[in-house]
């Protein structure tokens, strides 16, 4: 197979993903099963895939910075979470057991060292699904039917926790009000929404306040997108607020968990959360999500003595906790870590300095194994300084790199493996080199 070579057009590179694209779109809205995956004026369909490569429909190959929106952190393909997910079929002989198996328990031991050694915890499919029981299990603490979110923060495609999480340019001028998130959001969630914003903590303290009588939750990002870092005393200044009203605080690690550092930003930040969401990279590659925390709050989901539903049927999928395991175990191999994080660095100051050289503003925010690029004369603190961020140039960027055989998903931050090597690394910066001309 070849690579995209440089310069060359894209659509005319192609054209296996847009007659795909074209047959997926009788079946499929947009042709895609995620509103995430689709892109202007067609995604790119993949065909293959290895270490830090992808290859689509036509063959191209790319360096894949998207890595799955962050899960592949070892790269695609690994070959030890490979031997995980063999050996966890050969030794079950069945995908599931639908029953308790032991790999369930050992794996939330593990993870319960990392993040809340004195706590409890239960697995999910998603993301999503960790963070609505999460949310479920504070209003059960709380007996109340408030949250608190923040402004721009993802949390998974459920009404209330998509609130106020693209407003518009527009729409941010009514202040900081609950804004649908999604067509179909009925007003009731709206009003149980409390917005805040991100890394203003006199504002995020005195809206906490106002609401606390009312409030069972306040959930956030400690690491907005994975990228903007919180102020040095946000994270402490809101954990006080939320346990000075004895308001449960969720930290949505979903992606931070092993990408801002190994164990998230409680970790790095040295702030406990009540409750705890992880998912992407704890599945190695496999559907998998969790939560995690305090134990009186989360025996309030033990069947045995309490009436809080959380059910699935494939929470705690075997191969995704032997995926998930092996996945940590090389994370946890000495200066594999590290490594990772010096690569992205690598690619970063790269950017930042070949941006410099051809004097184009932006920002490349970055914290641990993820950043973005934004054309903006600032680094943003909060989702509102992004807005002021330049589209346009992003997007000549995104599909120059494309051409160039650079995966990214357009508009999206760029994620690491530890599969990026150094003529993975050199080739990105070249495709970035030749992609400024263009924005200039
Ligand atoms: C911070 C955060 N929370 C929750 C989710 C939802 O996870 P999932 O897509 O596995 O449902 C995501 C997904 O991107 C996320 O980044």
């Amino acid at each position: 197979m070849t690579e995209a070579g440089a310069g060359t057009d894209l659509a005319a590179k192609t054209k296996a993903s847009r007659a795909y694209a074209d047959r997926a779109r009788r079946s499929l809205p947009g042709g895609v099963t995620a509103g995430v995956k689709y892109f202007d004026p067609y995604p790119i369909a993949m065909k293959k895939a290895k270490g830090c490569r992808l290859w689509d429909l036509d063959r191209n190959a790319y360096i894949d910075y998207c890595l799955s929106f962050g899960p592949l952190i070892l790269g695609h393909g690994h070959p030890r979470v490979l031997k995980a997910i063999r050996d966890s079929l050969e030794s079950a002989g069945t995908t599931m057991f639908g029953a308790p198996h032991e790999l369930e328990a050992t794996y939330a031991e593990r993870l319960l060292r990392i993040f809340r050694p004195d706590g409890k915890m239960r697995f999910t499919m998603s993301g999503t699904e960790a963070t609505i029981h999460a949310v479920r299990l504070a209003r059960a603490y709380r007996k109340r039917p408030m949250i608190a979110k923040f402004e721009g923060h993802f949390h998974g495609g459920v009404d209330e926790l998509l609130v106020s999480y693209t407003p518009s340019n527009e729409e941010v001028k009514r202040g900081l009000v609950p804004i649908s998130g999604s067509r179909g959001t009925p007003d009731s969630v709206l009003k149980n929404t409390v917005v805040l914003p991100f890394n203003d903590l006199d504002e995020t303290e005195a809206r906490i306040r106002e609401h606390a009588d009312r409030l069972a939750c306040v959930i956030v990002e400690p690491v907005e997108r994975s990228y903007i870092a919180p102020d040095p005393d946000f994270l402490k200044g809101l954990r006080e607020i939320t346990a000075d009203h004895d308001v449960p605080l969720i930290f949505d690690e979903v992606m931070s968990g092993f990408r801002v550092a190994f164990g998230g930003a409680q970790h790095a930040y040295r702030v406990t959360p009540d409750l705890t969401c992880l998912g992407k990279i704890i599945g190695g590659g496999l559907p998998c999500g969790a939560f995690l925390g305090r134990s009186d709050i989360l025996d309030l989901a033990d069947p045995a003595t309490g009436d809080f539903f959380h059910s699935s049927t494939f929470a705690g999928y075997p191969m995704a906790m032997a995926a998930g395991m092996a996945t940590l175990d090389e994370l946890e191999k000495p200066g594999v870590f590290d490594a990772l994080l010096k690569t992205t660095r690598a690619v970063t100051s790269g950017f930042e300095k070949l941006l410099k050289d051809h004097h184009v503003p932006a920002a490349v925010p970055a914290l641990g194994t993820v950043f973005s690029i934004l054309f903006t004369n600032h680094a943003p603190r909060n989702y509102r300084d992004t807005l002021g961020a330049n589209d346009a140039r992003r997007s000549v960027l995104d599909t120059s790199l494309l051409t160039r055989g650079i995966f990214v998903k357009p508009g999206k931050p760029f994620y690491l493996s530890t599969a990026h090597d150094e003529a993975a690394i050199r080739q990105t910066l070249e495709a970035f080199e030749e992609s400024l001309p263009a924005i200039a």
